[in-house]
């Protein structure tokens, strides 16, 4: 949100990206496509920092129980005009508890995309991490993915997950499955 109150015609630039991208025919879902392959049909999905929702939409409409929260209330206006269906939050990661919130039930999978990992504070990526954990399903996964050259190494992240006893199960390089290597510049890490 400091980034909204240095330029406050952020949120709106961001969601009009994606509105212009989706009228162009664009695949801007290909996240979604992953977390998909990975679970049950009718699964619960939790898209974490989900934006505009097009993430989370695009789950929905393959049949998944959404659930979507960001930090900003723009965002998730968008994401509700847009992509009806979901149900979309206003929240702070830092401060996830869906539960209390009367979200019962736990998440079959957890999807974090589009580099809302360093968007993050820093002091705060091991409570968001330990707050994901929290809500994941026992054998639930969560699939994180975010680029390099962002102040956050992705050895440093991976030791955050390991803190928050998250698990990597596989490391790819990008959300179609390529593997990760020492030189990857993109960490797409699911989680068990
Ligand atoms: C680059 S956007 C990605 C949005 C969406 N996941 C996508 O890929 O289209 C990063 C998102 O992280 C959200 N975010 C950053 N810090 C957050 C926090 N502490 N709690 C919830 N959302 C947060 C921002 O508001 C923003 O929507």
């Amino acid at each position: 949100m400091s980034k909204v109150a240095a330029d406050p015609g952020h949120s709106a630039w961001y969601v009009e990206r994606f509105r212009s991208m989706a009228r162009q025919g664009e695949d801007i879902v290909g996240e979604a496509r992953l977390v998909d392959a990975m679970v049950a049909r009718g699964s619960r999905i939790l898209d974490a920092g989900c934006g505009p929702g097009r993430i989370g939409g695009a789950l929905a409409r393959a049949g998944h129980d959404v659930v979507g929260v960001d930090v900003d209330p723009t965002l998730i206006e968008a994401a509700r005009e847009d992509h009806p269906g979901p149900q979309w939050l206003v929240g702070d990661l830092a401060e996830l508890d869906l539960p209390a919130q009367g979200i019962t039930g736990s998440f079959d999978a957890i999807v974090c995309a589009g580099n809302v990992m360093p968007f993050l504070a820093p002091s705060t990526r091991r409570e968001v991490l330990r707050r994901l954990r929290a809500h994941l399903s026992r054998g639930g996964r969560a699939a994180i993915g975010f680029g390099a050259d962002r102040d956050y190494g992705f050895s440093e992240f991976l030791d955050d997950a390991a803190a928050a006893d998250l698990q990597p199960d596989l490391l790819l390089s990008t959300w179609d499955l390529r593997p990760f290597a020492e030189d990857s510049n993109f960490l797409v890490a699911l989680l068990r």
